[in-house]
């Protein structure tokens, strides 16, 4: 039994790409096992905590080992709450459009949220910082109107080294991705670019 815990970075409900590849991966851990559950988190359907003055002095608190104050402490059980549902999971998939090259803010709102000092990393002042969700699998499915496979444009993706950068730094090793590309050319290119994605996706979803 697997808990595959799904988070949905596009508004754009049945005609997102990105979630339209994401069932077929989410189809796939299904039929592996009858046990394997699913949580969907799509962010734009979240009421996230506002990262205010309180919830800051309480994270800065914590990163200089000081207690923060009562209604700081109140202000931070929210993203306890959120973080403590994210470690909760077995393994991860999301689904994420580019948006102005990076991730749809919403997603960013998220990784503000549950990227916390205490309860998704850690610092050792010898050595640094360290994550505290490891040994779990995630996958990433990335839809991008442009291409940006060739030496030039890959300067300009934000999207996908961000995305595995954050994961990276709360401790996911094993990152597996799915890439669209280019979603805004003509249909044919924009079918075969997701076909192919689908594959992709499938082959990973029935072997997490
Ligand atoms: C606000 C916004 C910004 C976008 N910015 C980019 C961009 O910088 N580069 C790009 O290649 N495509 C960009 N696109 C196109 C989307 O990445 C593309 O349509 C993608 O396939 C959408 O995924 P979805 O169908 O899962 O929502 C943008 C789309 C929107 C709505």
């Amino acid at each position: 039994m697997s808990k595959l815990l799904y988070i949905q970075a596009s508004p754009r409900g049945n005609r997102s790409s990105s979630s339209d590849v994401a069932s077929n991966y989410i189809e796939a851990f299904k039929a592996a096992s009858a046990d394997n559950t699913v949580t969907t988190l799509n962010v734009w359907d979240m009421k996230l905590p506002e990262f205010d003055a309180e919830r800051l002095n309480a994270k800065y608190s914590f990163l200089h080992g000081q207690s923060p104050s009562d209604e700081e402490a109140a202000a931070w059980q929210e993203i306890v709450s959120l973080a403590d549902q994210f470690k909760d999971a077995d393994c991860y998939l999301y689904s994420v459009p580019m948006w102005n090259f990076s991730i749809p803010y919403k997603l960013k709102h998220y990784i503000d949220v549950i990227t916390q000092p205490g309860l998704t990393f850690g610092f050792d002042p010898k050595t640094g910082f360290f994550g505290l969700v490891t040994g779990k699998p995630v996958t990433a499915i990335y839809s991008r109107g442009g291409e940006y496979g060739n030496a030039e444009a890959k300067g300009m993706d934000f999207q996908k080294p961000y995305l595995e950068m954050s994961l990276g730094f709360i401790g996911f090793r094993e990152i597996n991705s799915v890439i669209i590309e280019p979603t805004l050319a003509d249909p044919d290119t924009v079918n075969n670019a997701i076909e192919t994605a689908k594959k992709q996706a499938t082959k990973l979803g029935a072997t997490v």
